[in-house]
């Protein structure tokens, strides 16, 4: 499957990221799709993944929210209807992109050349932790995105504090040396308002507050990425075959990290 991401000039591009089944990202990408429209702002979902998640979330919105577009890009037909199929409307503003499980590492270039923001959720959990330094170092060594630039943005996902595994996750991720913009609660808030096709900045209840607080810090560090003009560093190249296999061979996989 192809995973480049087709827009326009003045699109704000934010990908949803981790290869990592479950750990959030479609719920992250809807969430924050359904802020940035309750805020007034023109926004688009770009779908990669073939469960179909943010379209079927999409289906279920009330008549009455605030409208988001969305684009399927998990069932294009060929490559001659592709950019037809996948292209942006000028009047769109911002681009969500909810990206699938299992992206191989070689189609992270693709899948993130362009982009403002990259946010990626973890879950507080040995295996999600394993495979979330996995990532980092795919997309740093082998998408080549720039570590400088800034916008790879961790998320803690699903945490509940005062736990082991929370405690754990937040050591590894502090060790990174990139930013964790936000710490999501393990909340039934999310369960709830995915179910009625609303993020919960949305929901009509003052019940979900205390999560949609959790959102302050990942807006912040959101509109500060978004208003950061795209160099050509933000545009990465794939590294050829015979360099990913280099550059894959010294990661030891099987490895849990320090
Ligand atoms: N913070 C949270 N609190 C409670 N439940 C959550 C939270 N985040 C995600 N979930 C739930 O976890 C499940 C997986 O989330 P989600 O579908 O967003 O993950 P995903 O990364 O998109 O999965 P996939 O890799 O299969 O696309 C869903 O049932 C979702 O409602
Ligand atoms: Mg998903």
């Amino acid at each position: 499957m192809r995973l480049s991401v087709p827009g326009h000039k003045d699109l704000r591009k934010i990908v949803v990221l981790n290869p990592k089944g479950g750990c959030g990202k479609s719920t992250l990408a809807t969430n924050l799709a359904g802020y940035l429209a309750a805020h007034g702002n023109s926004v688009a979902i770009m779908d990669f993944d073939p469960q179909g998640s943010s379209m079927r979330w999409l289906k279920i919105r009330p008549g009455n929210s605030a409208p988001i577009h969305g684009i399927s890009a998990f069932d294009v037909r060929s490559s001659a209807t592709r950019s037809w199929q996948l292209r942006v409307p000028p009047s769109i503003k911002y681009l969500v992109v909810d990206s699938p499980a299992s992206v191989p590492a070689e189609n992270l270039a693709e899948l993130t050349s362009g982009a403002h923001a990259i946010l990626i959720p973890v879950l507080p959990s040995d295996i999600d932790v394993h495979a979330a330094s996995l990532l980092m170092k795919d997309l740093l060594l082998i998408a080549k995105v720039s570590r400088r630039m800034g916008r790879i943005g961790v998320i803690a996902n699903r945490v509940r504090e005062n736990t082991v595994a929370y405690r754990k996750l937040m050591r590894f991720l502090n060790s990174l040396a990139i930013s964790v913009v936000g710490v999501l609660r393990d909340s039934q808030s999310y369960v709830h308002s995915a179910e009625r096709g609303l993020s919960i900045h949305e929901m009509p209840t003052t019940r979900m507050k205390q999560d949609a607080e959790r959102w302050e810090s990942i807006i912040r560090w959101l509109e500060e990425k978004l208003e950061t003009p795209l160099t050509p560093r933000d545009f990465h190249r794939p590294e050829s075959s015979s360099d990913i296999l280099q550059l894959a061979m010294p990661i030891d996989r099987d490895k849990p990290p320090a």
